[in-house]
């Protein structure tokens, strides 16, 4: 892994950079309209790059009062299961930290078992489930939603 990694904040120029990495890790993407709503107010987010300017992965979370939320990760799928989840996920938690969160809530669909593997390692535990809270990524049907949080 390269040690010339950086992350920087999100910005609304940043957009169409990310959404082609969004397109891919999700079936359901969020549109340009809705990333751009997320940016900026109560949102923060960054992305992480090397310094070739690759971006690698991104994340952005929300904060209100004394909680955060991770709204959305993705790592380029060409460049997952190399650790840069969890580094991401680990800024994230400490972004949240320094604002003076103390939880941290997300939502995950029920068959992302990698995305939950993550969290679960990071010390999230499953609060509740939403049940078929997710149109299904195979096109028909519903998925539930697992809530996880973690204390600070
Ligand atoms: C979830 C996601 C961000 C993880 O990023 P990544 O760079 O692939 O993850 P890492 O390589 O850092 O792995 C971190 C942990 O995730 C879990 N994990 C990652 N890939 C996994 C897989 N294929 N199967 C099971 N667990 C997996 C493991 O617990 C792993 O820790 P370990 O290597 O110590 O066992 C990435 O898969 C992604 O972008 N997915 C699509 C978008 C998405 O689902 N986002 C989450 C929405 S809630």
């Amino acid at each position: 892994m390269s040690n010339l990694l950086k992350y920087t904040p999100i910005t609304t120029d940043d957009i169409s950079q990310l959404m082609p990495i969004e397109n891919t890790c999700h079936s359901h993407p969020w549109t340009e309209k809705t990333f751009s709503s997320c940016i900026g107010g109560r949102y923060f987010g960054e992305k992480l790059a090397e310094t070739t300017e690759k971006i690698i992965g991104f994340y952005v979370g929300e904060f209100v009062v004394d909680e955060a939320t991770l709204m959305d990760i993705c790592v380029d799928p060409t460049e997952q299961s190399k650790g840069y989840g969890k580094k991401l996920l680990h800024h994230f938690i400490e972004q949240a930290k320094a604002k003076g969160a103390i939880k941290i809530w997300l939502e995950v669909r029920a068959k992302n078992i990698s995305a939950q593997m993550l969290y679960m390692n990071a010390g999230f535990i499953e609060i509740s489930r939403r049940t078929g809270y997710y149109p299904s990524s195979k096109g028909f049907g519903y998925e539930d939603a697992i809530v996880m949080s973690l204390k600070l």
